[in-house]
């Protein structure tokens, strides 16, 4: 054959090779995009060639890298996705609507360098098949629904870099290698096992740990692991963060513990270890140690208490110590927060004449301290209740009480400028401008630091954050940052929010970028914050994309063709500066939106019994065909609840963003006026605890209202089980405090204030973080200026949940929501009905309480899933205020603002810091005084009311 002929064989050979081979990875993304259908990119509707789609980048027309984070996809992750050879990035992270269980057929991406799956609801076993990518080095399944044990084939992984299983139900115990069988012990490359929050059992096996290692976090906490540490751990001298609290861990702390100088931060808090208290003698770089509640033999105290000069933090709590505090240990240079509580320290305490200048709190709770040097002059946070100095008669010093003022707020302030005042869902930045901010958490779970209210470091995180955008050439105009706590599992929580610059919201590729960048580690902040996980909450504001004429192609598409080919070998920092660059707002014009609110009220009749046009604030307009269109024509499967005002329906925005659509019942000038009261105050209150309206539909003679989709539902559902949610007693008391920080919020802050009036567990709905949000405001009435104390109104609410003293005297106070909120607490400790067989939930638990013993002698009534009587702790105080709540008259409840103190005190009395919201109390008491009234409980044939013959308005209704 002539050789020119043949080459041009070989030419067209290749050609054809390569055309199916597009072809397959063509046909792969069609199967992607019918797995998520109506939820994609609208990109991915332009043309067969996946290449043009947004978040998809291709490499010498391959599929190399898939970035869709916070894109709101529904479905599952099918089997297709092996079909894309030469997949190297596999970014789905904050996707709460995918599900099912990881593919086996994900083991076929043998070039895939980043598997990053970050909160979404994958769930069954993780694959065996994930032991195949060779080149993996970032895997983060984190903060999803995995279950089984992990695939000892991870080991096989070896060039992981960041293995972060956290927030699972993983099962099972560590896997090491053993004859042919990987381990993890095999990973000597990694420096993250982040493990934490999970259900892991069985020993820490001493072969997981050796010398070749170059692990720096170790995160094994909360978790079911048992046996003690093995004494391997101390070979590896890398390490910088070790966390294996709250597990079961027993026997000796290792010796050579102290062989681990790297480490700053030190976890072995909540397990049963013996022994001697460790000697850390040498640890000279410990920031943050808690050895709190082990079972330490009797100790003298350590004389590493005053040689470890880089400490901010130390808590012992419970760890049996006794003798005298040398006065060195609280002039550590660093020293912000110690906590020796419930030991057997003595003799005098002395703080010395220099303490440390952070030094912001002293727990000495519980000791046997007799006297104190400084008693004069001191300026610490100091608590010495239950020490002898303190039970004296007639002592009144401060430190005999618990009510230490710590400040730990903390709020990125404006930045010489007034904060605007903007539309619902709309958030004035730093720089008063108004926008829709990304929004999210971080989660740090190691700090150096544990002063919460410290400005100067939030603002250096605000600070590098800003110089990573900028020079990402990222178009953000400012990030705001704040409410920091810590939770549960002692992890630093802080909100952060990124504001767009120059344009209302994000665009598509903005958000894929920020949710990239914050669920791939690429983002790094200072040492003193350690490692960090990120949650974003659904963004809901995409900025509109610009129609394409057919024929023409779209500009970002284009761009990520080019991008593409330049990107040959895949340097994933230069694709990112090149997203970035290239990252443009498109859509002008968004401003004028929010100011043609009132338009779509153009056919309102104030003549009909609804009163006036709705007032907004921002919220949007749907027409019916579009909410039709959203809930499938309002097919039955979408029906997501029932009540006297109508139906409720979930649908999703063509964005993928779930929603929650309350359809009044066609008619009816009840719900005309409900959807108006809604409406008009919905979109005037924005809260971490309120839910949020997102718009409303008032057409076609149709009243809708258009929410945030709560996706765990209502807190009745997670009682009475039908959820599968488990509640124990601490996530109880965090959804008690979130649900009355919801209502503070109302009652004082909200302007003009609120009071709900039909507060009921029904009415609390759940995040997927179970964050409570109060909901349905269809019955609430804002308190005017002329009635700042009360109204009076025709009685509505629902028996149970209602205040007598309102029943009886149609006045309705903010009590009136306090006494609702109190039987929601006692439905929360016992899972039943406030009216169930003709019982009533507060006289069932006034009954069966016996003060004189454990827990009141409740055991009969409490909701056994709420946990082992053991770890009950604060319940008892729990059950005071709710009793307090529901006293009959309302001058003799507390007002929310107390409420949400005292709940916030058994949060402290429980090891738990309750987080930062405000909790002041601004509000006038509002009780009616002296009223005669007649109790609807004291009847017992009342409590039939719970049957059929409820007035239409009293009937219960189901949310939204
Ligand atoms: C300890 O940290 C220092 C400074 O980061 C580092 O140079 C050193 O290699 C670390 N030690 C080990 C054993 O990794
Ligand atoms: C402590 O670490 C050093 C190296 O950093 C090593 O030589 C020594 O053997 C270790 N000691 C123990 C008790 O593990
Ligand atoms: C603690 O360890 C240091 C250094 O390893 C040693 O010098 C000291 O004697 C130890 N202290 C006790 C009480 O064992
Ligand atoms: C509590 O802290 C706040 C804020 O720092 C301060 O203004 C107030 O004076 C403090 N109150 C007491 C009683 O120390």
């Amino acid at each position: 054959m002539d050789s020119r002929i043949r080459q041009l064989v070989v030419i067209i050979f290749i050609q054809i090779w390569i055309a199916a081979a597009q072809n397959q990875d063509s046909a792969a993304m069609q199967a992607l995009k019918e797995a998520w259908q109506n939820t994609t990119p609208p990109s991915w509707n332009e043309g067969s060639d996946p290449c043009g789609w947004e978040g998809i980048i291709c490499t010498n027309f391959r599929v190399t890298q898939i970035y869709l984070p916070s894109m709101q996809l529904i479905g599952g992750l099918p089997g297709d996705i092996g079909q894309l050879p030469e997949l190297q990035i596999l970014a789905l992270s904050y996707n709460p609507g995918l599900t099912g269980s990881l593919t086996p057929a994900i083991g076929k991406l043998s070039k895939l360098t980043n598997l990053v799956l970050v909160g979404c609801s994958f769930s069954g076993p993780i694959p065996d098949t994930i032991g195949n990518l060779k080149q993996l080095v970032i895997l983060s399944l984190n903060a999803n629904r995995f279950t089984g044990s992990i695939p000892p084939s991870i080991g096989n992984l070896k060039h992981l870099y960041w293995l972060d299983l956290t927030e699972n139900q993983l099962t099972g115990s560590i896997p090491v290698s053993k004859g042919t069988t990987p381990g993890l012990d095999m990973l000597t490359h990694a420096k993250h096992f982040h493990l934490g929050d999970n259900q892991l059992s069985g020993n820490i096996p001493p072969q997981l740990f050796n010398s070749n290692m170059s692990l720096i976090h170790l995160l094994f906490e909360s978790n079911k692991f048992t046996g003690s540490i093995p004494s391997t751990l101390g070979l590896v001298t890398s390490l910088e963060v070790v966390r294996l609290d709250r597990n079961s861990l027993t026997g000796n702390v290792p010796a050579n513990i102290n062989n681990l100088t790297n480490v700053t931060e030190m976890f072995l808090s909540y397990n049963q270890l013996t022994g001697n208290v460790p000697n850390l003698t040498g640890m000279n770089l410990l920031n943050y140690l808690d050895l709190s509640n082990n079972k330490f033999s009797p100790s003298d105290i350590p004389s590493w208490f005053s040689t470890l000069q880089s400490l901010t933090t130390l808590k012992m709590k419970n760890t049996n110590l006794r003798g005298e505090l040398p006065a060195a240990l609280f002039e550590l240079p660093q020293l912000q927060n110690v906590d020796l509580s419930d030991n057997q320290v003595d003799g005098t305490l002395n703080i010395g004449s220099n303490p440390s200048s952070q030094l912001q709190r002293v727990d000495l709770q519980m000791n046997n301290i007799v006297d104190f040097t400084q008693r004069l002059h001191y300026t610490i946070g100091l608590i010495l209740v239950n020490n002898p100095i303190c039970t004296e008669s007639g002592v009144t010093d401060k430190f005999c009480s618990l009510l230490t003022n710590t400040t730990t707020s903390y709020s990125t302030l404006p930045n010489n400028c007034i904060p605007a005042s903007c539309g619902a869902g709309l958030v004035s930045s730093p720089n008063c401008k108004c926008a829709f901010p990304y929004v999210g958490f971080f989660i740090f779970k190691a700090p150096s630091f544990s002063s919460l209210g410290n400005a100067t470091i939030y603002n250096s995180l605000r600070d590098s954050l800003m110089t990573f955008f900028r020079k990402s050439q990222f178009p953000v105009d400012s990030v705001s940052l704040m409410n920091p706590y810590r939770n549960l599992d002692d992890y630093l929580v802080l909100n952060l929010e990124v504001f767009p610059s120059g344009e209302l919201s994000f665009n598509r590729t903005g958000i894929l970028w920020l949710g990239f960048v914050l669920s791939n580690q690429t983002f790094k902040p200072s040492k003193n914050f350690n490692t960090y996980v990120f949650i974003a909450q659904n963004y809901a504001n995409f900025l509109a994309e610009v129609p394409v004429a057919k024929g023409k192609t779209n500009k970002s598409s284009n761009t990520a063709v080019i991008i593409g080919s330049i990107a040959i070998g895949g340097c994933m920092l230069v694709i990112l500066l090149a997203i970035a660059g290239v990252y443009a707002f498109r859509q002008k014009g968004q401003a004028q939106r929010a100011t043609q609110q009132s338009l779509p009220f153009a056919l309102w009749d104030p003549t009909s019994g609804s009163g006036d046009v709705p007032q907004l604030k921002g919220a949007r307009s749907f027409t019916f065909e579009e909410l039709k269109k959203y809930t499938s024509n309002f097919s039955e499967i979408n029906i997501i609840g029932a009540g006297g005002y109508g139906m409720v329906y979930r649908g999703s925005l063509p964005n993928g963003q779930l929603i929650a659509i309350k359809r009044a019942q066609q008619g009816s000038t009840q719900g005309g006026l409900e959807f108006k009261t809604e409406i008009e105050l919905l979109s005037r209150v924005h809260h971490k605890n309120v839910v949020a309206l997102i718009g409303f539909c008032f057409d076609h003679g149709e009243q809708m209202l258009v929410y945030e989709y709560i996706v765990n539902g209502t807190l009745k559902d997670s009682l009475s089980g039908r959820s599968g949610i488990r509640l124990d007693w601490l996530r109880r008391l965090k959804i008690a405090l979130g649900a009355a920080r919801g209502l503070q919020y109302l009652h004082d802050l909200a302007d003009p204030p609120i009071i709900h009036r039909d507060v009921k567990t029904n009415n609390i709905l759940l995040d997927e973080r179970l964050v409570a949000k109060v909901s349905d405001f269809g019955l609430s009435k804002p308190l005017s200026d002329a009635n700042r104390t009360h109204v009076t109104t025709q009685v509505k609410g629902t028996m149970g949940y209602m205040d007598p003293e309102y029943y009886m005297t149609q006045q309705l106070t903010e009590k009136s929501d306090v006494y609702s909120f109190g039987v929601v607490m006692l439905e929360l400790i016992t899972a039943r009905n406030p009216i169930e067989k003709g019982k009533y939930i507060v006289r069932e638990v006034k009954q069966a309480m016996n003060k004189s013993k454990p827990l009141y002698g409740l055991h009969e009534v409490l909701d056994p899933t709420i946990g082992l009587s053991n770890q009950l702790k604060g319940l008892e105080r729990f059950v005071d205020v709710s009793l307090r709540c529901v006293e009959v008259t309302g001058n003799q409840r507390p007002p929310m603002s107390q409420v949400v103190k005292e709940l916030e005190m058994i949060m402290e009395l429980v090891g738990l810091n309750p987080g930062t919201e405000s909790s002041s109390s601004t509000s006038a008491s509002y009780e009616v005084m002296g009223v005669d009234y007649n109790d609807p409980y004291s009847n017992d044939s009342l409590l039939s009311y719970n049957g059929g013959f409820l007035p239409p308005e009293l009937q219960p209704k189901e949310n939204y």
